[in-house]
């Protein structure tokens, strides 16, 4: 049961934990130790019921009032929280609005009047609240935010976040020219020192209690600080909305701390590229307009990237730049379909992103189930054998390069965890279960139980033993496949950030 002094707790349950873009551990009965700090103390594998307090023991605990101990039931499990590289918070408001648009006329029509209304401070408070709520819930620990044009709105979006307990990067966007009146900000200047302005108070914000143990005080990296929970990020919008004069600004504010992060759209859709050439004929592509302001580096976050030719793939790898792939709102606005495949190929960071409201859904999990079709696209117009065929012989999985596959779900789950963290240079402590990490993570369950649906359509007791003779790791595989692709916010029952449970179907305010 849960303890007022409890110095730990201690998971005893399946625990699904990422390894790289081919393997994840599927452990059916882990001890999982969490210090009050956040802090992954240690982990075990194997441990029935009978051993519980022979490991805790081992490692230092006994089962006592100081001990949180948490019993996962037959159809739960954990794993690491969904990272979402790229969302829009102002465009929550419009999930499911414009599918009819292309990307250029659902700026202008339908994305920008919704993002003006956020001059009101009042109203963006209270619209963040509802939009970060919603988010937490869909299970996403680590959310990568662009805010609007506007300092004071963006403010109360870091203050909200701040205040709900989610990791997150929040961005004020950048844009001087190709918007509407009521939707622009005055001179690159302005935009710059409003930039500034929400850096400072973010970077005021209370920090974590430094942990403990020490190990993760950001020795020297470039990594974001992990004793903050919130993170400033430089969010020229995309090239179109920013001139020449404020993009070489936010460089030269970039090139003055190397630990900030940047965020900005690249090639989603074809005539912003053609645009873009337009606006920037001394640059070779759409790429070299943002590595020509200096704003291309191992902290800077690209979402989408559909078009992007073989030399600007080549120049992200370089620079250490991360791809955000937003493969529903790809779909949804006929943008294209992204070659993940071979920027995985390529050893270029990759992570996930829902892109709302381009992307019609907050969560995660449509983002994977739209990565897997985009992929199979990929595949099928690709002009290697089919890998899969029953009746030919084939080379063994890993052998086939990713762009010529379709992606597997240990990679489909890298992405929305692991990779989204390499994407924010925050692998060494999120993403992932290991010692030293913090524990950002989703407690799912997919049985049927107080509302929730089981993803099998009927409960889980019903149909888990008819897989019993595969093993129990590969019935854990099973649930976990079923939860990326059946599953929604109501199999989420709770979601941990840094330790503390901030949302999922148990939380209550
Ligand atoms: N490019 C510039 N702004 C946006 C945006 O808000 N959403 C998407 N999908 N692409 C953009
Ligand atoms: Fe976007």
């Amino acid at each position: 049961m849960a303890s007022n002094t409890a110095s730990v707790t201690v998971f005893h349950g399946a625990v699904i934990n990422p390894v790289n873009l081919s393997l994840y551990d599927a452990l059916p009965s882990a001890l999982l130790c969490v210090a009050s700090s956040g802090e992954i103390l240690w982990i075990e594998q194997n441990v029935p019921d009978s051993m519980v307090q022979d490991v805790m023991a081992r490692n230092g605990h006994i089962l006592d009032d100081t001990v949180n101990f948490v019993q996962l039931k037959r159809g739960e499990f954990l794993m690491p929280g969904f990272i979402d590289t790229h969302t829009h918070a102002p465009q929550v408001p419009n999930i499911g609005s414009g599918g009819e648009h292309e990307l250029l006329d659902w700026l202008a029509e339908v994305t920008f009047p919704m993002e003006a209304r956020f001059s009101d401070v009042e109203f963006s408070r209270k619209t963040y609240r509802a939009v970060v709520r919603r988010i937490i819930d869909s299970g996403t620990t680590t959310c990568c935010y662009y805010g609007t044009i506007h300092l004071e709105g963006t403010k109360a979006l870091a203050d909200v976040v701040h205040e709900f307990g989610q990791r997150a990067f929040v961005g004020k966007c950048n844009m001087d020219r190709n918007s509407s009146e009521d939707y622009v900000e005055p001179s690159p200047t302005a935009s710059i020192d409003a930039t500034r302005d929400l850096i400072t108070y973010i970077r005021t914000l209370p920090l974590l209690p430094a942990s403990p143990s020490g190990a993760r005080t950001n020795g020297g990296t470039r990594d974001p600080d992990p004793r903050a929970l919130v993170h400033p990020i430089i969010t020229p919008r995309f090239a179109i909305t920013c001139t020449a004069p404020l993009l070489s600004g936010l460089g030269k504010l970039a090139a003055a701390d190397p630990t900030l992060h940047i965020q900005t759209h690249i090639s989603e859709n074809k005539s912003e590229v053609v645009f873009t050439k337009s606006l920037f004929p001394e640059c070779t592509g759409y790429a070299d307009v943002y590595d020509k302001a200096g704003l291309l580096r191992d902290n800077t976050i690209l979402a989408h990237a559909v078009h992007l030719t073989d030399d600007e793939m080549d120049v992200i790898k370089k620079r250490g730049a991360g791809i955000s792939h937003c493969p529903t709102s790809n779909f949804n606005l006929r943008s294209g379909v992204s070659r993940v495949g071979e920027m995985l190929d390529r050893g270029i960071k990759v992570g996930l992103g829902t892109d709302v409201s381009g992307g019609f859904s907050p969560s995660v999990l449509t983002a994977i189930q739209h990565a897997s079709i985009a992929s199979k696209i990929v595949a099928m117009q690709s002009d290697s054998e089919p890998p899969l065929s029953p009746s030919k012989p084939r080379p063994s999985w890993h052998s086939i390069p990713f762009a010529k596959k379709q992606l597997p779900i240990p990679t489909l789950l890298h992405l929305a965890t692991l990779g989204g963290a390499q994407v924010c240079n925050m692998a060494s402590y999120t993403g992932s279960f290991a010692p030293g990490k913090f524990f950002d993570a989703l407690l799912v369950n997919v049985r049927e139980e107080a509302g929730n649906p089981s993803v099998w359509g009927v409960d889980v007791d019903e149909v888990l033993g008819v897989g019993r003779g595969k093993g129990e790791e590969e019935e854990l595989k099973g649930m976990l496949e079923k939860f990326l692709f059946c599953g929604d916010d109501r199999n989420i029952a709770r979601v941990y950030v840094h330790g503390k449970v901030i949302g999922g179907k148990e939380w209550k305010a």
